[in-house]
Order: C-alpha cells, then sequence, then structure tokens
C-alpha cells in the first residue's frame, strides 16, 4: 500500500479513517520532534499574556504618560509636544506639498485643497525606496537623496495644480524618528530608529538639514510644518471624522500620538496655546515597563544597533517580529533538530525570515501545510516535516498574540489616561483610533490580537465605542493638511 508519508520519520500516525480504495493519510512524526515542544512551550509560556499582565501593561502606559508630561526625561515616554495648535478643519484651500521619511521608503505628495465644498480636489504622490547604504550613510547623502526626489516631483507639477502667483511651495515634513520638537517648523533629532545609523544629524534641526539640501538642489520651497508620522495620521483622519482622537502606526515602527489638554502637560512652558489643545506624540515604542521578554527578545536587542532601547517597538513592531521568530527557529534547529540534522544556512542570517513571511506561514489553511513548508524552503533552506511546519505556525502565533495584545493594551493606556482627566470624553461616546502601517494593515491575526486585548480590557460596552479605524496614508495628506494650518500667507481658517 502506497503510503503518504509527509515526513521522514521513526514511526506514523494515522490520520484519517481509511475507507476502501482510499490509503489512510499518515503523517511522520519524527521522534527527535518531541525534544522541541520544550521550546516551544516555554515561548509560549515567556511571552504569554493574560489579562493580568495587559492590565498591567496599560496601567503602566497611563502611569509613564504622566510623568512625561510632567518633566522630559520622567519616564521611558519622550512625550513630545508637536506644537500643532490648530487641528484641521475642512476649511483649508491651496496647493500643499508633504514629504515623508520614515522607513523603507520616502514619499512625495501634493494635495490641492478646495475647501469645506470641494475638499480634497487633487492628489499625486511618488514613492522611492531608501537605498540600504544611504541608511547607514551620513545626513547630508540623504537629505540630498529625499531634496532630488523632491526636486523632480516639483517639476512634473501641472492639470488641476495651481499655486498662486509669487508664493513659495510650502511644505509638510512627515519626519518619523524621534525628535525633539522646538517649533511647529524645526524640531532636534534626538535618535534613529528602525534600523537607521546615518551620522552627523543626531542633535540637528532636521529641517535645517532638509533646507540646506534644498538649497544645494536649487529648489525654492518651504517647511511649514515638521511632524510625525502619527501626527499626520491623526490630523489627516480628523479632517474627515471630528471623533479621531488618537492616532497609532503599527508598521515597521511603531508610536501613538494623541489630542492633549494644555492644562494637563506641566513640563509646558511657553506661549499658551489659541485652542487649548495639542497633539501629544508619545513615543511609545521606548516603553518598556512589564513587557513579558523571551531569551529571543534579550539576544536580538543586544545585537541590535540600539540595545536596551526601543523596547516595546522590538516586542510589538513589524521590524522586528520576523527576526525574533528566526531566532527562535534557530535555536530549535540547532538543539532540537526540528529541521533534520543539520542546521539551515540560511537560518543563521539575521533577518532572513521577516515578518510578512509569518504573516503569509499563518494564513495557510492546508492539512498539510504546504505553504509554510514551501516559504520555510524558499527563504531559509529549510526541509520541513508537518510536525515542523505546525511547530512553527505555532511559535509564530505567540510572537504575534504577545505583539498585538501589546499593542491593544498600550492604546487602553493611552485612551484611560484621557478618560481620567476628563470623564466621559472618551468612553462615553464614539472615540476613533486612526490606525496605518503595514503591519495592522496586512497582518488578520495580529489585528484580532489587539482587537481582543482593547475589548478584553475595557469590557463589552465600553469597547464599542472605540472605533479602530484603518487611515490609509492618511499621514502624508495630514502633514500637507498641518503646512495648510501653518501656512505662512494669510489666511482665514
Ligand atoms: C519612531 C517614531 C515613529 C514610529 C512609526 C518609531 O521608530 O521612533 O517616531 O512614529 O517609528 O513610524
Amino acid at each position: 500500500m502506497s503510503v503518504n508519508s509527509l515526513a521522514v520519520g521513526s514511526f506514523y500516525v494515522s490520520r484519517s479513517r481509511s475507507r476502501r480504495g482510499v490509503p489512510p493519510i499518515r503523517m511522520a512524526v519524527r521522534s527527535n520532534i518531541v525534544s522541541v515542544a520544550p521550546f516551544l512551550t516555554k515561548l509560549q509560556r515567556d511571552s504569554a499574556t493574560p489579562l493580568p499582565v495587559l492590565r498591567y501593561v496599560a496601567d503602566a502606559m497611563t502611569t509613564d504618560m504622566r510623568a512625561g508630561l510632567a518633566t522630559d526625561g520622567g519616564s521611558d515616554l519622550k512625550m513630545i509636544l508637536s506644537y500643532v495648535d490648530c487641528l484641521p478643519s475642512g476649511n483649508e484651500k491651496g496647493l500643499f506639498y508633504a514629504l515623508d521619511l520614515g522607513g523603507t521608503n520616502f514619499r512625495v505628495l501634493r494635495v490641492q485643497l478646495g475647501g469645506k465644498q470641494e475638499r480634497v480636489i487633487a492628489t499625486e504622490f511618488e514613492q522611492v525606496s531608501i537605498p540600504q547604504e544611504l541608511m547607514f550613510g551620513t545626513s547630508e547623502e540623504l537629505f540630498d537623496f529625499i531634496a532630488s526626489g523632491l526636486a523632480n516631483f516639483a517639476k512634473k507639477e501641472g492639470g488641476k495644480f495651481h499655486l498662486p502667483h509669487g508664493r513659495i511651495r510650502e511644505i509638510g515634513f512627515t519626519f518619523s524618528f524621534p525628535v525633539k520638537q522646538t517649533s511647529i517648523d524645526s524640531g532636534i533629532l534626538i535618535k534613529w530608529t528602525k534600523g537607521f545609523a546615518v551620522s552627523g544629524s543626531a542633535g540637528r534641526d532636521v529641517v535645517a538639514c532638509l533646507n540646506e539640501a534644498m538649497e544645494r538642489q536649487g529648489l525654492d520651497m518651504r517647511v511649514s510644518a515638521l511632524v510625525n508620522d502619527t501626527v499626520g495620521t491623526l490630523a489627516g483622519a480628523r479632517y474627515w471624522d471630528d471623533d479621531v482622537m488618537v492616532a497609532v502606526i503599527l508598521g515597521t515602527g511603531t508610536n501613538a500620538c494623541y489630542v492633549e489638554r494644555i492644562d494637563a502637560i506641566p513640563k509646558l512652558r511657553g506661549p499658551e496655546s489659541f485652542s487649548g489643545r495639542t497633539i501629544v506624540n508619545t513615543e511609545w515604542g521606548a516603553f518598556s515597563n512589564g513587557i513579558p521578554l523571551t531569551e529571543y527578545d534579550r539576544d536580538m536587542d543586544a545585537a541590535s544597533i540600539n540595545p536596551g532601547e526601543q523596547i516595546f517597538e522590538k516586542t510589538i513592531s513589524g521590524m522586528y517580529l520576523g527576526e525574533i521568530a528566526r531566532r527562535v527557529l534557530l535555536k530549535m534547529a540547532e538543539v532540537g533538530d526540528i529541521f533534520g540534522k543539520s542546521v539551515p544556512e540560511k537560518l543563521s542570517t539575521p533577518s532572513a525570515l521577516r515578518t510578512p513571511d509569518l504573516c503569509a506561514m499563518q494564513q495557510d489553511n492546508s492539512d498539510d501545510l504546504q505553504s509554510v513548508g514551501s516559504i520555510l524552503y524558499n527563504v531559509v533552506g529549510a526541509e520541513s516535516s508537518l510536525s515542523a511546519r505546525k511547530i512553527v505556525v505555532e511559535a509564530s502565533d505567540a510572537i504575534v498574540k504577545r505583539g498585538g495584545h501589546l499593542a491593544g493594551a498600550g492604546i487602553v493606556g493611552i485612551l484611560q489616561k484621557m478618560e481620567e482627566d476628563s470623564s466621559g470624553l472618551i468612553f462615553g461616546k464614539r472615540t476613533v483610533v486612526a490606525m496605518d502601517g503595514g503591519l495592522y494593515e496586512h497582518y488578520p491575526q495580529y489585528r484580532r490580537y489587539l482587537k481582543e486585548a482593547v475589548t478584553e480590557l475595557l469590557g463589552l460596552e465600553i469597547s464599542k465605542n472605540i472605533v479602530i479605524e484603518h487611515s490609509k496614508d492618511g499621514s502624508g495628506i495630514g502633514a500637507a493638511l498641518l503646512a495648510a494650518t501653518n501656512s505662512k500667507y494669510d489666511h482665514d481658517y
């Protein structure tokens, strides 16, 4: 009788009852796979996020937010003031540009705004991927690259886009790294994140860096607003929906911002805000309190270019989930023979397994997990038995579950801080969390775990009021809108 052998092994387990003429499907289980089970159990235990852990994380987020608002350096959370005084109202008019630097791509965008009636008349954008070497080069090289991309894009302006005579084109500059903002159009880079290590820019005003590069290109444009991508997302989403109070990015990196009352920011000195409110950029990627960590996280952190930093980001964001999984599988291959006697060479290469690979593997619902097998083979050169594939999926799920749950707890931490300060403001009515980033957009299990944590923490009734809304690429338009509200030219909005 032919045996449908799904893996080489020392014994076979029948998975389906034999029917006449149909050979029984048999599953081969390698006896040495058993030795991998304790690694999986330990991973699941060390990364577990039961409700008490999530509650602790949400409360710690709230406490750290308060400490960061009280004094600079008061907590892991920098709680950066955005100097955004007016949120977009819908009345904004004219041609504005946005420039977005924050990850593997940079984007340029132009938008023609037509006020309350016409809203967004036209938009155009271009996206360029940032060559790897520029992420490790000099500040001048990086900003020259950006300015030249912007110059090429600006040259193609025409059609529905129109700049009144005598005006300079204004830009909203989305710069998605921790910046100590000094005004709406200036800010000092605190540090690079997400694998960037550009020399000569830490401690410098990033708008000045861009202005100098634009000058070298002979490009006459002016930055009217410097914004973090979370702030751009919040502004962009708020343009359409007044209930937007929080924005979160879950992509390569992660961060969140929210609308705060000026009188709830003790560290704020200086001119009173006109509106009494502003947006605070939490830089929550640096949060670290109460996060369950595994040996794989610790090793990954130690090997990173920013050890000891961005711990929340390293447990929940897209740049890291695949790498944590790779480290788990490497250990299982080295100590537990999950992929046979030899360790697949590629598995030892840092970042060989990426978060989209985990995601693709988790979408495989077939009995033999064929896609999981092909991904393991194509990406890290691993031949896998069915048992091995199952373990890979379970290990990925443990990592993704922790990520989604912790992100959900972080959101609850922000919401409960706002609610504590103004009872009924958040939980007593519809409140929208604008969400952007590829991880959230493309990873259904991650999304489900995030929402599960929010619902568990807030309870069914309250969580019905919290709408997590995907706001795709809203940060570009948001930055352009903030350039409009902060335009140097007279305007009546
Ligand atoms: C940066 C934030 C940014 C986030 C999402 C983090 O690494 O520190 O400024 O908002 O990534 O792009």
